[in-house]
């Protein structure tokens, strides 16, 4: 059974790859991940804020001292051990280079346009075999258009593809208001694939305290409809990559996505609930699915059934509403 598939112009042994989370932290775990099946590695994101705070930091210490003049009183160096956010980053990518043989995808993820954005050359250096870029952008400023929350992305993209020769992958949320345009603009800016959908923490609200706090909740299955019906549509209108993310569960998840027409599914929550060992199970499900469906190989699956080809395309938007909404009336009606 041939389950390989190119994602960014990398050949992958399958369609499965951990996404960017806390798991590429270990280089055991990674190996782990490796030993179970999985294609590539998106590493955990190295944050433009941890950079920023860690350079003002910096900064406000050597001003402290007199910039640093060796032969002021309060003088102290910064201790030789003393590693930054970049290059504790760059040595989890070399070390991950050469702990597995799997490609290793290094993520940025900022949202200002700014110096932070020319560590991808170091990421590069550093063994990286691509590059993920997660614009966090929440669009809360009622004067910012969406041309201009669009401009953001492409111009970061663009800063970036002028460092590096390696593939750019770009994550992106599901709020654009014109998606497939957005994505060949993308295209057209050069990037080599899209992650879609970046998850986005949501606030809550603290009852007891009445405060607005982060709430970080592990996703579910049903949330991958999202990306399928995307990845349809898109398919036959790029050539970029075109990789799911978000509450992707089970091999029939990824079934339906290379089916819809992703080249690779990213997988986060399910294996920090399961564990590393879930991509093998995954796998196994794959390929006999595939086999009692008479696949021989993925590519013959990928996109077959996009919205191009499949065999009720108007299910892919909003055709079918009226009828969905007749179907769970008269069904719950029989449930009664
Ligand atoms: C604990 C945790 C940490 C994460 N860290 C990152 C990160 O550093 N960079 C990033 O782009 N996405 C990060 N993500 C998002 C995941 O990569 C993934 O896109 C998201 O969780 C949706 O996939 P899932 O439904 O399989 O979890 C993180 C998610 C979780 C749960």
């Amino acid at each position: 059974m041939d389950i390989r598939t190119d994602y960014l112009g990398l050949s992958l042994k399958n369609p499965i790859i951990p996404s960017a989370s806390p798991l590429s932290h270990s280089v055991d775990t990674v190996r782990q991940l490796e030993e179970a099946g999985a294609a590539a590695i998106v590493m955990y994101s190295l944050f433009e804020e941890e950079i920023l705070d860690e350079e003002q930091a910096l900064s406000r210490f050597l001003r402290h001292q007199d910039i640093g003049d060796p032969e002021a009183s309060s003088y102290r160096p910064v201790p030789a051990a003393f590693k930054s956010a970049v290059e504790r980053y760059l040595d989890q990518v070399a070390l991950l280079k050469a702990a597995v043989e799997i490609p290793v995808i290094a993520s940025l993820n900022g949202v200002t346009r700014g110096g932070w954005i020319h560590y991808g050359k170091d990421l590069q250096e550093a063994g990286a075999d691509a590059l993920e870029l997660n614009v966090y952008h929440i669009a809360t400023d009622p004067t910012e258009s969406a041309a201009e929350v669009e401009k953001r992305y492409l111009d970061f993209l663009e800063d970036l593809i002028r460092q590096v020769t390696i593939p750019v992958a770009v994550k992106i949320g599901p709020q654009f208001s014109a998606l497939p345009h957005f994505v060949k603009r993308l295209e057209g800016a050069g990037a080599a694939g899209v992650v879609m959908f970046n998850r986005f923490y949501h606030p809550n609200i603290n009852l007891e305290t009445r405060e607005v706090v982060p709430s970080m909740m592990l996703s579910t299955s049903a949330e991958s409809l999202s990306a399928m019906r995307w990845i349809g549509i898109l398919r036959n209108h790029i050539q970029l990559s075109l990789c799911a993310t978000g509450g992707i569960h089970t091999a029939e998840d990824v079934i339906k996505m290379v089916l819809a027409g992703a080249d690779a599914t990213q997988v986060c929550s399910v294996l920090l609930q399961r564990g590393p060992n879930y991509i093998a199970t995954m796998l196994s499900e794959l390929t006999d699915w595939m086999e009692q469906n008479e696949y021989n190989s993925l590519a013959e699956m990928k996109g077959s059934i996009s919205q191009k080809k499949a065999i009720n395309p108007a299910a892919f938007e909003h055709a079918n509403y009226l009828h969905v909404l007749d179907n769970y009336v008269s069904k719950s009606r029989n449930a009664r």
